[in-house]
């Protein structure tokens, strides 16, 4: 029978405005309603922009960065997998890849995105996007499949809120072998100006200098200063611990960057000769603006067993 006064239908949805997404041939692009964005490029699952609400862009980008597929793009947060790195030269399972593995040159699948509600420190709810992207053994190019032939499941997952962004990896072991990988995300963090900032919380520190021939120190510096090129390798740090990446003029935090399951960090900058000789690297004085600060597991290696799974992250803060 036909009800005269049914009842009204209630709303399921909640009344904070969604992110939204838009998903093109090459890339995902995600905007919160407070502002914020992210852009992920479908090669290689490259976060290429993360920007604050006041449009402030915190990645750097190379001006001449190849977003086709034909190369690993220079800048941003490309994924390091399953080796950091030159390969070593021979008789292990990863010699035959490409330096920093075949993650970040390999074309991903999204697999979707999530949206949750957390409270900020106002008490106010704010939209957060979570976007999935999966790679596996049977997605890789037959050369790389032919040099890394393992059954292994990725999921790479980007998170944004308003004032972070957060990068986690799942490594899955889906075959009948163990295997042994390094994971490294490696973040191109945009900067105003390369001497005006400062690395806090590596002092006492082992590192590998590896613009002295892989050389150990130890740091001595409670805040790092990067003059001239750069690229070490430090080690067994606790990722609960911030590294803070902060204004030499006031002691701003500009990033904090914890980690986890990630013991290593890598420091790089190329400075001007290396930045000139990287064709893909533009514009020549585009060093000055940018510090790789790289939450990775690259001393060692993993190993996982058949059937097993591990997981990693990093979450970026800016401007604390
Ligand atoms: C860093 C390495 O992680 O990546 C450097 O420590 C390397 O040695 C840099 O030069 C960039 O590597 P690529 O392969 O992107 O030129």
């Amino acid at each position: 029978m036909e009800r005269s006064k049914k009842p009204a239908a209630i709303p399921v949805t909640s009344s904070l405005p969604q992110p939204t997404l838009n998903i093109s041939e090459d890339r995902v692009d995600a905007v919160l309603p407070s502002g914020e964005s992210v852009s992920v490029s479908f090669h290689g699952a490259t976060v290429t922009s993360w920007k604050l609400a006041d449009g402030e862009e915190q990645l750097f980008l190379s001006e001449k960065a190849h977003l086709d597929g034909s190369k690993p793009i220079r800048g941003g947060i490309p994924v390091v997998f399953p080796v950091f790195g030159p390969p070593p030269a021979s008789g292990h399972a990863t010699s035959s890849l490409p330096q920093h593995g075949f993650a970040r040159n390999s074309f991903w699948e999204f697999l979707g995105k999530s949206t949750s509600e957390s409270s900020n420190e106002n008490q106010k709810s704010d939209s957060n996007i979570k976007l999935d992207f999966g790679l596996s053994n049977g997605m890789l190019s037959d050369e790389f499949k032919k040099a890394w032939p393992y059954e292994f499941g990725l999921v790479y997952s980007v998170s944004l809120t308003p004032k972070s962004l957060e990068t986690s990896l799942h490594v899955q072991n889906k075959g009948d072998k163990s295997f042994e990988f390094q994971v490294l995300l490696h973040s191109y963090l945009r900067v105003k100006d390369i001497s005006q900032i400062r690395l806090q919380n590596l002092q006492s520190k082992t590192y590998i200098d590896k613009t002295q021939n892989a050389s150990s120190h130890t740091e001595s510096s409670p805040e790092v200063a990067i003059i001239s090129e750069t690229d070490r390798v430090y080690q067994s740090l606790d990722p609960t611990v911030p590294v803070i990446v902060s204004s030499a003029a006031d002691n701003s935090k500009l990033f904090s960057i914890t980690r986890e399951a990630l013991t290593d960090l890598v420091v790089w900058n190329p400075w001007i000769e290396k930045a000139k000789g990287m064709a893909d690297f533009g514009p020549d004085e585009g060093y000055k603006n940018m510090i790789c600060v790289e939450a990775g597991s690259v001393s060692g290696w993993q190993s996982i067993e058949p059937s097993d799974a591990w997981e990693c992250g990093q979450t970026i803060h800016a401007k604390l």
